[in-house]
């Protein structure tokens, strides 16, 4: 799927949305921004995903959306039975039949698509085609179900995790106003220059916008933990350190991030820190949002390191983008960085969490 031919579409998505749903004066107005963003990310992943019809479907956004949740606590309810045990009762354990329903309308939507796509000859249903689109003309014995499971894994991957970070740049910048400034003017200039028309070679050319996000994904990636991986065999370390065969390993990364020896003042959220490793020379390629080495490690590691990192760096600096030029952002009045939540292993922002925001050109 070739990212920059999506750019357009999504930039005016972004704008269409974000102008309807923020505030449209210049007094300051709270604002959840995280239900906003969530909103803006499921339509974008829904046009890149399957296509247009589903972005404006809201059953399938809302069969994307909840899927998930009912998918975990269907699992968590069904481990509490011994394995042996699995197979009979996993008819009877509450949440299969939510779980079949929210499936089989899914599947609906999913095979209308697939009878398009073979009525139109397998060409795509829409300029730019979408990954569903691709997938489907390359491989077309595949079934309703493959393309549903497929949908999901890549929505579930990209989607909560776009939307959590998209929102914790925008919580870092409304308290960081003198680094957001910098972060703006260079947005603005930009701008004017591809004369409001960003493409994909544009994004290079806002190297404090990815330091900003790259620093935000450090303090605030969605998962504490990543490179999850089984080993196949027994294997010893160079170091001597041995791993058994059959073991899970997984790479502590928030800590990581947050190690002394690993990072100057690593408690310092410092939006520059990547821009001003980056003015060293031979280091003007490393340190970038998408960046993968055994130093950033907050997309995973190796052949399985995140393969939709280049689609979320897209969506969050469009986001980013739009915010900048258009509106301003602050805290509310004696109200701190907002804080996260921790639990098995992930990061959420607040969901709830309010910040103000006025619109600079009304
Ligand atoms: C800020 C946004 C995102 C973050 C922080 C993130 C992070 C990660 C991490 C840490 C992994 C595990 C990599 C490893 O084990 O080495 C991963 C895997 C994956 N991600 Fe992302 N991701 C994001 C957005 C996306 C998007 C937008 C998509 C798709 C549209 C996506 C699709 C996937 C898939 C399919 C995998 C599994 C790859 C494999 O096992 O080979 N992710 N992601």
């Amino acid at each position: 799927m070739y990212i920059g031919a999506f750019m357009p579409v999504m930039q005016t998505m972004f704008q269409t949305e974000l102008l309807a749903t923020l505030p449209k004066d210049n007094n300051w107005k709270t604002v959840k921004i995280y239900h906003i963003l969530f909103h803006l990310v499921c339509k974008s992943a829904a046009r890149s995903l399957l296509g247009e019809a589903a972005a404006e479907n809201p059953r399938w956004l809302r069969v994307q959306t909840d899927y998930i949740g009912t998918a975990i606590s269907y699992i968590q309810a069904l481990k509490k039975w011994p394995k042996s045990f699995r197979p009979f009762v996993y008819r009877y354990v509450e949440g299969y039949s939510t779980l079949r329903k929210q499936w089989n309308e899914g599947r609906a939507i999913v095979a209308d698509f697939l009878a398009k796509k073979k009525a139109n000859n397998w060409e795509p249903l829409q300029q730019p085609p979408s990954f569903f689109d691709i997938v489907a003309s390359t491989n077309r014995d595949m079934s309703v179900d493959e393309h549903l499971s497929l949908q999901i894994t890549f929505f579930v991957a990209g989607v909560h995790t776009s939307a959590a970070t998209s929102t914790q740049a925008l919580f870092d910048a409304a308290v960081n106003a003198d680094c957001i400034s910098q972060v703006r003017k260079e947005i603005q200039q930009l701008h004017a220059s591809c004369g409001g028309v960003i493409e994909r070679q544009h994004l290079s050319q806002l190297p404090k916008l990815d330091s900003f996000i790259k620093e935000v994904l450090r303090f605030s990636s969605p998962d504490l933990a990543t490179f999850v991986r089984k080993s196949s065999q027994d294997v010893t370390l160079s170091n001597g350190f041995h791993i058994p065969s059959g073991t899970t390993l997984e790479v502590a990364t928030g800590a990581i991030a947050m190690d002394p020896e690993v990072f100057d003042d690593p408690k310092v959220f410092d939006a520059l820190r990547f821009w001003k490793k980056r003015q060293v020379e031979n280091e003007s390629v490393k340190h970038q949002f998408t960046s993968v080495s055994p130093r950033d490690l907050e997309w995973g590691y190796g052949r399985h390191a995140c393969p939709g990192r280049y689609m979320a760096e897209v969506t969050i600096k469009l986001i980013m983008i739009q915010i900048l030029l258009r509106f301003e952002l602050k805290n509310p009045e004696g109200i701190a960085r907002h804080e996260s939540f921790n639990f098995d292993g992930q990061t959420m922002p607040n969901t709830e969490a309010e910040i103000l925001i006025r619109d600079i050109n009304a």
